[in-house]
């Protein structure tokens, strides 16, 4: 099974739907649609509306974050999985950089896990590494301790996806080469399994994926899917990413 995940960030509004509702045809009419799932991370305000549209559909909804505390409590503007899960979300991201960047510390990203998968969301575990730490070829231990700190054997495998995405990739149309991604995504693997009895998770990549690069991507088999930021805010373009991998 792969994954295409649209991440939307502080993009969209009620009639933004109507991306998901083009999208959702694509998928019905798709020969390839049994291959692969969509989840799509829309802001927190859009998550209830989202998800009760798409129940019996093909769009999983998941949100972009959540709080590092179950249920409820008097931390300000914080959403915790337990609310998430009760507007109908099935999914949410973690550790994306923007959030590492903004102060998530390993500690409070494993509690976000915790709390999201005992409230029943699948995580899916955001990891990578700087420009800086790539330049000085620091990237497989920096991404070794991003993965070991956070994930513990004890979770459910299955419920855990892991987004591969470099830093210096995100919205900069930079890409890594096929040799470097290929063998990035097989060390992930190796150091999940080492976790997860030699079963890992799904392994994602993310950072300027679009119709183009995707491509390039979609010769590295050991990659199950995408995480895509710029290119799922259009519907066209969220399709021509799909549309070319099984091309
Ligand atoms: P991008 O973002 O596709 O715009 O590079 C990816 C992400 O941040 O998840």
């Amino acid at each position: 099974m792969k994954y295409f995940i649209g991440n939307w960030k502080m993009f969209g509004v009620p009639k933004s739907i109507n991306i998901l509702k083009k999208i959702n045809f694509f998928h019905l009419k798709d020969r390839n649609r049994n291959k692969y799932k969509i989840i799509i991370t829309p802001p927190y305000t859009l998550l209830e509306t989202f998800s009760k549209y798409f129940k019996n559909k093909k769009i999983l909804v998941g949100s972009q974050n959540c709080y590092q505390k179950d249920h409820f409590s008097s931390n300000t503007a914080a959403v915790s999985a337990y609310m998430i899960k009760s507007v109908g979300a099935k999914y949410t991201l973690v550790g994306h950089s923007d959030n590492r960047s903004e102060g998530d510390t390993n500690e409070m990203l494993k509690n976000k896990v915790i709390f999201a998968l005992k409230n029943n969301l699948k995580v899916i575990f955001c990891i990578g590494e700087n420009k800086i730490e790539k330049r000085s070829k620091k990237t497989f231990s920096v991404l070794k301790n991003q993965i070991i700190k956070v994930l513990e054997k004890k979770f459910n495998k299955d419920n855990i996806i892991v987004a591969y995405e470099p830093i210096w990739s995100i919205g900069t149309g930079k890409i890594p080469t096929k040799n470097e991604l290929k063998k990035t995504i097989l060390r992930i693997k190796k150091i999940l399994k080492q976790i997860y009895k030699k079963k890992s998770p799904a392994v994602l990549y993310g950072g300027s994926v679009d119709g183009n690069s995707v491509k390039i991507f979609k010769d590295i088999r050991e990659i199950d899917g995408f995480l895509i930021g710029g290119a799922s805010k259009s519907s066209k373009k969220f399709i021509d990413i799909i549309k070319n991998y099984y091309r």
